[in-house]
């Protein structure tokens, strides 16, 4: 008997075949049973009739409950009012273990309790397709780099200093070395690999001890940092908005079913084409000031603020020059206005908020130099980096794309903790 996935049934009508899974629902009427099969590629509903299996296999049916593992036989019928087109009308059911009181059953749970007991409630349809989701999406953004010549290098994740500001390290001992960090950010060693590539993106896990209990904010995120050797910030801004582009219309093409799972409204994914546009901080000002908001030129946009400017638009703004006071270290500033940085954010649309980070880089070894001083860095730990400044610098640009907030904003979820299969967050460490 030839097991196949619930996903292929099409190609096996009339066929007999055997399926392996679990059970996601058994219900029984008179001398049938109903048993709804789910095996990760799909759920298939599986008619067991009295007479057509053993008495035997018939009785065991009865036992069946939530996340019971199955390997059944039957063969493959079209049917039209099934939720995937198929049915399979049973032969034979082998019953592995009858799992005893699941305890996330179809009624609502509270957030918490799923939670905590988030390696069964990956098992749920709405969770299988968000993670069917994340991965289309980080296939799309290898995809989309590789096919344009850049070169992955991968950044380590212990790293000697800090990347993005002092307040967020997670610091551990080694060995004789002293302290090290989980990496906040791959960009500074992108950043070598760009001069030694050309064309490179580093993807991996980053760190932030964040504080924040928000919606957008997880202490253990994946990051796509595309790093490229003469680009300046306009550059950057159009492989930005090139890059979303490709993201958003591969994943409306290939998750269809998974977006109407989650009864996402795709109407803004689909306006995500180039040209986005594009605004100065000076300009997202005067919009927070227009909608009614206190707010202080020279600071930076807090969350509210960004849902504010974002809603002003119908697909990703990109947001660039901001005051340099608010920015990392390794930014350029302006040649206009030293009070500036050349740096870009761009902010997803209903109300999600800054999902890029970005800028062109301090090129000079001198303005480098000043602003590690300036945010009281540890020189040594970035001589390696000041190297980059003093053997044949060049302008360059790029920027980091949070993973879990683009997932978030792509499924339209309200929480990024659903993104990611195990969540780290600032009260969850567990499972
Ligand atoms: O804006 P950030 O801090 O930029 C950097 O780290 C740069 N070094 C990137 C670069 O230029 N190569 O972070 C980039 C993105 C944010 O826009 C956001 O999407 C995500 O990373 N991010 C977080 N996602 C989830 N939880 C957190 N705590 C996050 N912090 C940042
Ligand atoms: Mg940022």
């Amino acid at each position: 008997m030839k097991w196949v996935y619930v996903s292929d049934l099409s190609h096996h009508v009339g066929e007999a075949v055997e399926l392996r899974g679990w059970v996601y629902n058994a219900r029984s009427s008179g001398k049938i049973r109903f048993v709804l099969l789910r095996d990760g590629t799909g759920v298939v509903q599986c008619v067991v009739a009295k007479g057509q299996v053993s008495e035997d296999v018939f009785e065991k049916t009865i036992t069946l409950t939530q996340e019971s593992s199955i390997i059944v036989h039957g063969t493959v019928r079209k049917e039209d009012r099934a939720p995937g087109g198929y049915e399979l009308d049973c032969k034979d059911v082998k019953v592995l273990q009858v799992a005893h009181e699941y305890p996330i059953t179809p009624k609502e749970h509270g957030v918490e309790f799923l939670a905590d007991r988030r390696h069964l409630w990956l098992r749920s349809s709405r969770q299988v397709a968000i993670l069917r989701i994340r991965h289309r999406i980080v296939k799309a953004i290898r995809d989309f780099f590789d096919g344009r010549g850049f070169t992955l290098v991968d950044s380590p994740i212990l790293t000697p200093a800090a990347c993005e500001g002092t307040s967020t390290l997670f610091e551990t001992e080694y060995f004789d070395l002293g302290k090290a960090y989980l990496t906040q950010s791959g960009q500074l060693y992108a950043e070598a690999g760009a001069l030694a590539l050309g064309k490179v993106y580093c993807f991996g896990p980053t760190f932030r001890a964040e504080k924040s209990k928000t919606r957008r904010h997880l202490s253990e995120f994946w990051m796509v940092e595309p790093e490229v050797a003469f680009y300046d910030l306009n550059d950057n801004m159009e492989l930005a908005e090139e890059f979303l582009e490709y993201i958003v219309q591969t994943v409306l093409k290939s998750s269809a079913q998974e977006l109407k799972v989650l009864e996402r409204d795709t109407r803004f994914l689909e306006n995500v084409q180039k040209p986005l546009p594009r605004i100065t901080y000076d300009e997202a000002v005067e919009i927070l000031k227009k909608k009614g908001i206190d707010f202080e030129w020279g600071n930076d946009f807090g969350g509210t603020d960004e849902t504010v400017i974002s809603e002003q638009f119908d697909r990703p703004v990109m947001v660039h020059h901001y005051p340099a006071k608010v920015k990392a270290f390794y930014m350029k500033r302006d040649p206009q206005n030293d009070n500036l940085a050349l740096a870009l954010d761009v902010l997803a649309p209903e109300g999600y908020g800054e999902i890029i980070g970005g800028s062109q880089r301090e090129d000079s070894l001198d303005a480098l130099l000043h602003r590690i001083r300036e945010h009281n860095l540890p020189q040594e730990a970035f001589e390696w980096y000041l190297d980059l400044r003093r053997f044949g610098s060049v302008p360059h640009a790029g920027f980091g794309l949070g993973l879990e907030r683009t997932v978030s904003w792509i499924c339209g979820l309200d929480h990024v903790r659903e993104t990611v299969p195990f969540p780290r967050m600032i009260y969850r460490i567990t499972p």
